[in-house]
């Protein structure tokens, strides 16, 4: 049977038996913030579980749904990414079919549904078959599940029925979420044999393939189990193992959707050792095939998740992302000897889609996004994975099998050449060594400290004017010529490498005809040429690299004075020589970000005069990779409608494709264009180069246009694109005042305003949910880690969204706010009735103490006085009276005893709350508190009345909830 054949028998046999088809939900969980990806079929029901559903949609109908769910698990509670490849089956994605009653059925027909699938649709044979029950847990106070057991047992003998423990037999979801306790199916590949010892034993050939998991609880914040509304099934049985079975295969990755994958992979790395075996362990000593099931996962996982909208990145799920393609691009070059150019891995997608199209048609309308994103990020990788791997082997050429990797040279492999510190961990297990994992975190904290302006130490920053002379003098050295900065594509971020000679070295003391990789520390180096661009007029200067025959040159700024560029950076490799002829690189890519960000700065420029006037002046910038900044002259705060305005015009002048023009212009000519900015009190070359977007500099300078409307002239010596388009998104993040007068913007353009865009949209739909909820039900917990998380993201969601959600969140705790005061106004007119309820009850017993538990209240403290008083004004008797706060769950508790008494409130509190914790204090005739953990109402009732009772001679008391 085919995987396409399982998977249509399974939702037609559930589709007999009454389910809805309800299709896979997207892996990316905009709506919980709980998951990093949905890791299980039932993260789409969870409102349908916890009652939260709408009623009036089809979706909040349904009482029984199936479907076939894509999965990642690669992070979060449920993570397999460190056992891919290792073993013939873990996945980071798989498909999970399922099939769910919501408050409908429950475990009987849930198991009997299972058991005809499997012995009646895929017919398998019933002797192979085991099934385990929850066999309770003492510490969580959860009985055995007796009731799943015997319905086991109508159809398979005891010696195939099994209890087992919390850890297998209670699903939860994450740390919080729907659970319960669980039954599942196991299979024995073998056959023909008895063997319940090896359930549960991680043996290949005795494997869980299916899981029922009976939901009646939803685990708190608290940690605390809470029931359900109602009780609910949710199943759960992984295709790719179900096919593997059904075909009597001994592995997942021998079934058909791998076996194409491994067929591809050897065509893209036709040098690789030899095709697929499915060997493991001390069989494949070479990870040959591991390599190969890795791989095949990954681009599994990668292709799946991008079509759902998830985009490798620096943070988050898109990390896991990012370390999950770098993970099987080393492995396909490593072991399986890809090819060293090219997108080797991105073509493999194909193959992907053409498996899975038909079950999820997403893949093929994203075909090309799909491919596209991950043959850039595989282009970044390719371009460090040699430098990075030559980096690692000479620092473990020493170390024996057992030794430890220090952190630096994992967060060197981390911070320069981008390798994810859990790639590290792969190739020192490899290498049987250890990683220190302090000791990178230790690196990593050094290096924030250092660009925080920390104490670490700081590269030197120029060269003294005497050094610079020297330079001429002594050494003889031409100013360098950068003529090349300008030569690149600014659109796509490319540019060549370019063949340069070593002409000084400054060692950080002095100058030196060499320096070796082995004295560390950093250095200047000046070329005879350069295509890096030196720090000017607020871009930042550019990185990148320069290798020559076993030299690695790292460059991690670029500066220029005097009329040399400095190239300041480390020697990673090798010995460096005046005189050596390198190959410089230029990391373009970024170069591109910058071109972004600072073309949009100009326009940026452009759009606040039109919606400031004249008068509002430049005062500075900072163009970087990630962010502009632009300070402007202002008296006042921008408001929301002028943000919103600028936004729209940047958008506009981006979306109308204006082309950018860049000449070199007489100073008093281009002085005198019309509409042209520049800074005030700057010093200008003559000619001075000048920037436009949208007009021609001829035009300009003849007068026939001028820098007015939609048009910006600048002069400026900076890197831009060469069309506005390439800008492609603009979101502002922040707006600020700076000094007197001054006010600064951040803004953001290119990916990095497209991730601000969905974030934006992601924080929105997460406030919103709040906010629908209403102030009855939104707890002000809720609220306020609302609030906090909404500041939280003030570095990647634009200004406007968040006010919006400040607002929302705003309006909503003022609404709760009000809700809170009438609701404390009904709790005490209601204490008042309730206390005379009490009274009336209680009045003709002669009672000597009360023992109340009245949740009604409310846990509120003023209501509970109210009742108190009112009750001791006709009793006066000694009263201990406990209330239960609705929102956080915690009793709140006092006690007043009237004088002479012998009772004592303040004891009273504590000898009630025996074994809880109980914050409490006051005297002999009054005192309050409350419970913040382990309350048991029947232990609180029972402890309260012995101490009333040890303590006053007996006569009537009584006890009322
Ligand atoms: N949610 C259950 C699981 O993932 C079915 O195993």
């Amino acid at each position: 049977m085919s995987s396409a054949e399982a998977r249509t028998a399974f939702i037609s046999f559930f589709e007999s038996q009454g389910h809805k088809f309800w299709r896979s939900s997207p892996v990316v969980p905009y709506n919980d913030p709980t998951l990093l990806f949905v890791n299980a079929g039932m993260c789409q029901y969870k409102p349908i579980f916890l009652g939260d559903a709408d009623l009036n949609t089809e979706f909040g109908q349904m009482k029984r749904a199936c479907n076939t769910q894509k999965c990642i698990r690669a992070g979060g509670k449920h993570n397999d990414l460190e056992d891919v490849g290792k073993d013939v089956y873990h996945h980071t994605f798989f498909e999970m079919l399922g099939n769910w009653s919501f408050g409908d059925y429950f475990k009987e027909l849930a198991v009997e549904f299972a058991w005809n699938c499997l012995t009646q649709v895929y017919n398998l044979e019933p002797a192979r078959l085991y099934a385990t029950y929850f066999g309770g847990d003492e510490k969580a106070g959860l009985q055995p599940d007796l009731e799943a057991r015997d319905y086991w047992l109508k159809y398979l003998p005891e010696s195939h029925v099994l209890p087992g423990s919390m850890k297998e037999n209670f699903w939860e979801m994450g740390e919080t979420g729907p659970c319960g306790p669980c039954s599942e199916l196991h299979y024995d590949r073998i056959g023909g044999r008895e063997c319940p010892e090896l359930v549960n034993q991680d043996d290949p050939d005795v494997l869980e393939i299916w899981n029922l998991v009976f939901m009646q609880y939803n685990r708190e914040n608290s940690g605390k189990l809470s029931p359900l509304p109602h009780p609910c099934v949710d199943t759960g049985m992984g295709l790719e193992r179900l096919v593997s079975v059904l075909n009597d295969l001994r592995s997942n990755y021998d079934t058909d959707l791998f076996t194409s994958l491994f067929k591809k992979i050897h065509e893209l790395c036709p040098d690789a050792p030899r095709e697929y075996t499915g060997k493991v362990g001390s069989e494949d000593p070479e990870r040959i095939d591991l390599a190969y099931r890795a791989i095949a996962d990954h681009i599994r996982t990668l292709s799946i998740a991008i079509a759902d909208g998830a985009i490798p990145s620096n943070d988050g799920r898109g990390y896991v992302l990012r370390r999950i393609l770098r993970r099987a691009v080393r492995y396909g070059r490593q072991v399986l000897n890809a090819p060293k150019t090219g997108t080797w891995f991105s073509q493999l997608a194909g193959t992907v889609i053409e498996s899975l199209g038909e079950a999820f048609p997403e893949l093929r309308e994203k075909s090309e996004k799909i491919v596209e994103v991950i043959s850039c990020e595989e282009q970044q990788f390719n371009r460090t994975l040699d430098r990075g791997t030559a980096l690692f082997k000479k620092a473990i050429k020493n170390l024996k099998p057992g030794d430890m990797v220090t952190g630096v040279v994992s967060f060197e492999l981390f911070a320069t050449y981008g390798f994810p510190v859990d790639l590290t961990e792969v190739m020192c297990e490899e290498q049987r060594l250890k990683l220190d994992l302090e000791g990178f975190e230790k690196a990593m904290e050094a290096h924030h400290l250092a660009s925080d302006g920390g104490n670490a130490k700081k590269l030197v920053q120029h060269l003294t004017p005497e050094q610079i002379h020297r330079l001429k003098t002594e050494f003889d050295v031409e100013p360098t010529d950068d003529s090349h900065k300008y030569v690149w594509d600014a659109d796509h971020g490319k540019g060549e490498p370019m063949e340069v000679e070593v002409k000084a070295i400054f060692d950080g003391h002095d100058f030196a005809p060499s320096c070796k990789s082995s004295a560390g520390g950093e250095l200047f180096v000046v070329f005879d040429r350069t295509c890096f661009y030196a720090e000017s007029g607020g871009q930042v200067g550019d990185k990148g690299y320069a290798t020559g025959d076993g030299i690695d040159l790292v460059v991690e700024d670029t500066r220029k004075v005097g009329g040399y560029v400095l190239h300041l950076g480390r020697l990673n490799d090798g010995e460096l020589k005046v005189g050596d002829k390198l190959t410089l690189v230029n990391d373009f890519e970024r170069r591109g970000e910058i071109a972004k960000n600072h073309t949009g700065t100009h326009v940026l420029n452009c759009a606040l005069r039109s919606i400031l006037g004249e008068d509002c002046n430049q005062a500075g910038s900072i163009v970087e990779p990630k962010k502009l900044r632009f300070d402007f002259t202002s008296q006042k705060a921008l408001t929301q409608e002028q943000i919103s305005e600028l936004e729209g015009t940047v958008r506009r002048i981006i979306h109308d494709e204006h082309d950018v023009d860049v000449a070199e212009v007489p100073l008093v000519q281009a002085q005198g264009i019309r509409g042209v900015r520049c800074m005030f009190g700057e010093n200008y070359p003559d000619p001075v180069r000048v920037v436009s977007v949208g007009a021609k500099i001829p035009d300009l300078v003849s007068g026939a246009a001028s820098g007015e409307g939609d048009v910006t002239v600048e002069f400026c010596g900076g890197t831009h694109l060469n069309n506005s388009r390439a800008i492609e998104e603009f979101v502002v993040i922040s707006e600020e005042s700076i000094a007197r007068g001054i006010r600064r913007v951040v803004a953001v353009t290119g990916p990095t305003a497209h991730s601000a865009v969905a974030d934006g949209a992601d924080l929105s739909t997460r406030v919103h949910a709040l906010v629908s909820k209403g102030a009855e039900h939104a707890s002000r917990n809720d609220i306020s880690a609302m609030k906090d998380y909404v500041n939280s993201r003030r570095e990647n969601v634009g200004l406007l969204v968040r006010k919006e959600c400040v607002d929302l969140l705003d309006k909503l705790t003022q609404e709760k706010a009000k809700l809170t005061k009438i609701l404390a106004k009904q709790r005490k007119e209601l204490a008042v009735l309730k206390a005379d309820e009490c009274v009336q009850m209680l009045i003709a017993g002669q009672y000597r103490w009360s023992v109340i538990v009245e949740d009604s209240l409310g846990g509120d403290v003023k209501a509970m006085e109210e009742f108190t008083n009112r009750f001791q004004d006709t009793l006066a008797v000694p009263l201990i009276l406990l209330s239960t706060e609705p929102e956080t769950q915690t009793p709140a508790v006092m006690a007043t005893v009237p004088k002479s008494n012998p009772l004592n409130a303040a004891e009273w509190l504590q000898k009630a709350a025996d074994g809880m914790t109980c914050k409490s204090g006051g005297k002999p005739a009054t005192a309050r508190g409350t419970i913040s953990a382990g309350y048991d109402q029947t232990k609180w009732t029972r402890q309260a009345f012995d101490y009333a009772s040890n303590n006053t001679q007996a006569a009537k008391h009584t006890d009322t909830q």
